[in-house]
């Protein structure tokens, strides 16, 4: 048994979460996390909104409300979207806790310390018309590297580089097109060049880890240079040192703080516990593992700038002693639409709510798990989303389930014993063990599309089994119960395999085979106070601790089966039409 931390990435309290947002971060990690506490292993899952920084500043200004009435909303949809995916956190929070201002200020506090937090003084942009300090990201120009007249103050999206605000060619501002002007403002820098010895070292070691991940970690290395960690805002994290804290206008880095919200949250959970430090297991147990799940427009952070925080932290430890780094960086690529990336600013884009209230959450979870942006930028077609669900979830899975409890109900109206099995019956159950090994080691490895087609190839031999078998023609009853019960048996295996990716389903096809009971745990929303005295908050946690075994477990003959629903709903064509009507309206 291993303790083993999953680490999702936190979203933006900025808006509804798109499907692109979940196949990044939400479904990957659900499905990892699931998967390993029915194979034994300790998991503590979690995350939050990410609340500070510009893009709430951006959108509370768009919405015409504070930042905290921004973070407030979107926090309570986010929340409700993830939870309506079935995400089983130990501990969903948010960014604005006062257990997370301290644990960061902690960590800055330290790292401060130790040597690693440098100050310097550059150029920092200010409104003319305002008088008010100019965030990078507000600011726009030519990118001084490669020519792209779209690059943000903080970096150009077309080449990848960092950039400083005062280096852009032409620089206005976003909100009202002026010229900003810059005046010298101090901050504190993280001494990432002092830290790349380290840091190049630590990744050396790291085996495993997807390609391209580990090539742009490694790539990083080349170009190191000092990075603010603190910004001129009236949002966020309060410097915590003597002459900053008291300044209304200095804040630490959104990316600063946020990183730190996967310990802050740990610890969170278990302050919620009643066990304060039961964190300790899955941070300073050199045995742990931790897994960090994302988009990759977050890997510079989660391969660089945190594991720098941390060894930085290290050097000589806080009160938290020394923390593990990342065993692994999980990052997958983006989901186009319909050809189109998906960014909610250009507003094409799907939001999850939609999808679950239109098509319910198996549907979904299934398309980003088989066809997902794994290791490649992927594509999600409506038509491909139909196709799928039709051909794949209902023909292949939901009329395997159906055929099955269908004749198990109308000859014996109950789970039929087995009799003497044939080589065939040997050679399908053999199959359908031996995928647990197969599907188990895919899932380990954060390989969700090899696993869904493992697992279904497992209910695609079931079916030609029966086709083979054809027990309706069968006229030895107890040869026809015999057939039923393997096709039973690897109906039940194959729910197990694929109840990770469709936890909702599952619960359906158990009760199909007559099962009784919630066969697995969910998450759910809780009203909680904060910790501290700040303002009251939804959390999504759960109590995981049951679990079916991930092998697979006899059939009980004689359990009673009713006549079966539909377990998986089939999708008209008018889908595709409809949800093409509706994207290009908006997007019109
Ligand atoms: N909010 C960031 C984004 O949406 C992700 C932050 S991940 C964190 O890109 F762990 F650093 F919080
Ligand atoms: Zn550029």
């Amino acid at each position: 048994m291993t303790n083993v931390l999953s680490a999702v990435a936190w979203p933006y309290a900025n808006g509804p979460r798109h499907i692109g947002h979940v196949s990044g971060f939400g479904v990957p990690s659900d499905v990892f996390s699931r998967y390993l506490r029915m194979a034994g292993h300790d998991v503590l899952m979690v995350s939050g909104t990410d609340e500070h920084g510009t893009p709430i500043l951006v959108q509370a200004e768009q919405e015409g409300v504070s930042p905290r009435e921004l973070a407030d909303r979107y926090n309570r949809v986010i929340v409700e979207d993830l939870h309506s995916l079935g995400l089983s956190y130990d501990l969903f929070t948010r960014s604005t806790t006062r257990n997370h201002y301290a644990v960061a200020q902690e960590l800055f506090k330290t790292v401060h310390r130790n040597g690693f937090l440098i100050t310097k003084t550059s150029q920092g942009a200010i409104s003319p018309s305002t008088g008010r300090t100019l965030p990078d990201r507000y600011i726009e120009g030519t990118c001084p590297i490669c020519g792209y007249d779209g690059a943000r103050g903080d970096q150009c999206d077309h080449c990848g580089n960092q950039l400083d605000a005062v280096d852009l060619i032409n620089p206005h501002s976003r909100i009202n097109g002026e010229q900003p002007v810059f005046v010298p403002t101090e901050h504190f820098f993280l001494d990432l060049p002092a830290l790349a010895d380290q840091l190049g070292g630590w990744l050396q070691t790291r085996t495993g880890w997807r390609p391209n991940v580990l090539k742009f970690a490694l790539n990083l290395l080349g170009d190191v240079r000092p990075r603010a960690m603190t910004r001129d805002l009236d949002w966020g994290i309060p410097v915590p040192l003597p002459g900053w804290a008291e300044n209304p206008n200095k804040r630490l880095y959104v990316w600063f703080d946020a990183v730190i919200g996967y310990l802050s949250a740990s610890i969170e959970w278990a302050r919620r516990t009643g066990d304060p430090d039961a964190w300790r297991k899955w941070w300073t147990d050199p045995s742990a593992e931790s897994y960090y799940f994302m988009g990759k427009d977050n890997i510079t952070f989660h391969a660089q700038i945190w594991p720098a925080e941390l060894l930085a932290y290290n050097r000589s430890p806080g009160e938290y002693g020394v923390l593990n780094l990342p065993t692994e960086v999980v990052s997958s690529e983006f989901l186009t639409q319909e050809g189109k990336k998906f960014s909610s600013s250009r507003s094409v884009v799907i939001y999850v709510r939609d999808v679950l209230e239109r098509y319910g959450p198996d549907a979904l979870r299934y398309f980003l798990s088989v066809a997902g942006p794994e290791t490649q930028d992927t594509d999600f077609t409506w038509s491909e989303f139909v196709r799928r669900n039709n051909d794949e979830l209902v023909g292949t899975w939901g009329n395997l389930v159906n055929r099955t409890a269908s004749m198990i109900a109308k000859s014996f109206g109950a789970i039929p014993a087995a009799g003497e099995l044939t080589s065939a019956d040997h050679q399908l159950l053999a199959g359908s063990k031996e995928a647990f090994t197969t599907v188990g080691e895919h899932l380990r490895h954060h390989r969700l599309r090899a696993a869904v087609s493992a697992a279904m190839r497992n209910a695609a031999e079931a079916n030609q089994y029966l086709s083979q078998q054809a027990p309706w023609k069968e006229t030895d009853l107890r040869r026809k119960g015999t057939i039923l019960h393997v096709a039973a048996q690897v109906v039940a295996d194959s729910n197990c395999l694929l109840s990770p990716v469709l936890p909702h389903g599952a619960q359906r096809v158990h009760e199909a085979l007559g099962g009784t009971g919630e066969l697995l745990p969910q998450p759910e929303i809780r009203e909680v106070q904060d910790l501290d005295g700040g303002p009251a908050y939804p959390i999504i946690t759960g109590d995981y601790a049951v679990q079916p075994r991930w092998e697979s477990v006899p059939v009980v003959a004689g359990t009673p089966v009713p006549p079966p629903t539909p377990v998986f709903a089939k999708l008209g064509p008018e889908v595709v039409e409809e949800e093409l009507a509706r994207l290009y309206k908006r997007e019109g």
